[in-house]
């Protein structure tokens, strides 16, 4: 596979994101299914993966762990901490009582006890790229960058990356200490990062890494109703899946099979080579638990779509609804 290129490691075009092996997408891997998809990655080149603390309560790291352990000079391994799910690890006593799934702490001390407990759960010494999850609004960005720093002095970390950022965030967060990459929404459906994001990663010489680049699976056709999704799937509390919303927006995916056939390609192949050419430090990270949409997803790097259907594709019907429930938004573009 063609490779991009991440601070000082290159990673195949096509990265894998983690997170429905444990959280979030109803049902999760089998240790044997998730590590049978992480064998295979690395043998189609697909070495850039994607966790967080978040994602099953840090069981999505303890997960992959063995295998990043076992195969661990293939592996460019990316994680996140911020997000707090076990509420006795958080500063901020005063987001405590509300009832939401996960609170933000970007202070310093939360994020020297996060990485530790990460590096453990992962059983390795050093993370290619650490990332903040989300800017906590109650903490200056260089206030918790210039702990991530201490990180890299340490030999903790590699390199250091930012999600779900403003422009204005990016660079205020790059003065402090270069950021190898900014990890935000970026899809046929979610097009924000497009105007100021990709542009300044573009000016500063970091890779945008752009997540849920499927949306969320919507764009690969295969959710045509709210009965696709499992009782316990997080996509029902987003808005673009609920009602009139989802009835709407399965006209985008009309839109996206419509190039796929002349390609004899998938419409997943098809969102996924849109991202892709959109720019030559992008390097997405689509999520799957099952070897056949890892195999179908790395194909998309082959996938040629003319200028026509670029544009085509770039001039594709908006959504309609958030992208997040109401009390995630509050953290979005921080
Ligand atoms: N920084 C952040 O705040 C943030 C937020 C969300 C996600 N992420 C990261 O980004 C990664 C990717 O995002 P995502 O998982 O939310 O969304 P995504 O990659 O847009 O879509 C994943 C969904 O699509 C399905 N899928 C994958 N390939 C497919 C194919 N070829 N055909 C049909 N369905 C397919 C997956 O199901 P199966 O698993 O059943 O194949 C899964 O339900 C995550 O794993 C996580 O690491 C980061």
């Amino acid at each position: 596979m063609k490779q991009r290129k991440i601070g000082d490691r290159l990673v195949g075009e096509i990265g894998l994101g983690c997170m429905g092996m444990s959280w979030a997408y109803g049902q999760g891997a089998t240790t044997e299914d998730a590590h049978g998809v992480l064998n295979r990655a690395l043998e189609l080149g697909v070495n850039h993966w994607d966790t967080a603390d978040l994602y099953g309560a840090g069981e999505n790291e303890k997960l992959i762990g063995p295998v990043v352990r076992e195969r661990r000079d293939e592996v460019f391994l990316a994680t996140k901490f911020g997000n707090v799910y076990d509420k006795s690890l958080t500063n901020h006593q005063d987001q405590v009582e509300a009832n939401v799934q996960w609170i933000v702490d970007g202070t310093p001390e939360y994020a020297r006890r996060a990485i530790d407990l990460s590096l453990q759960r992962l059983g390795v010494d050093q993370i290619d790229l650490y990332y903040l999850h989300r800017v906590d609004p109650q903490v200056p960005i260089e206030e918790t960058v210039g702990a991530m720093a201490e990180f890299v002095t340490a030999g903790k970390v590699k390199h250091l990356g930012i999600s779900e950022v403003s422009a204005a965030t990016i660079r205020r967060a790059n003065a402090v200490h270069p950021i190898a990459a900014v990890q935000n929404e970026f899809s046929l459906w979610t097009r924000d990062s497009e105007e100021f994001e990709l542009p300044v990663t573009k000016e500063l010489g970091i890779a945008l890494v752009p997540y849920s680049p499927l949306g969320r699976g919507f764009l690969t056709g295969e959710i045509k109703s709210l009965d696709d999704l499992a009782p316990d799937d997080w996509r029902r509390s987003n808005p673009r899946f609920q009602g009139d919303n989802l009835a709407k927006n399965l006209e985008i995916v009309e839109q996206v099979k419509t190039i796929a056939s002349k390609h004899e390609a998938t419409p997943a192949q098809v969102a996924l080579a849109w991202v892709l050419a959109q720019g030559e430090n992008i390097a997405p990270i689509p999520g799957t638990k099952r070897i056949s949409r890892l195999e179908e997803n790395v194909a998309s790097a082959e996938l040629e779509l003319s200028s026509e259907e670029l544009k085509t594709l770039s001039e594709i019907l908006q959504p309609e609804g958030l992208r997040y429930p109401e009390f995630a938004m509050a953290y979005a573009k921080g």
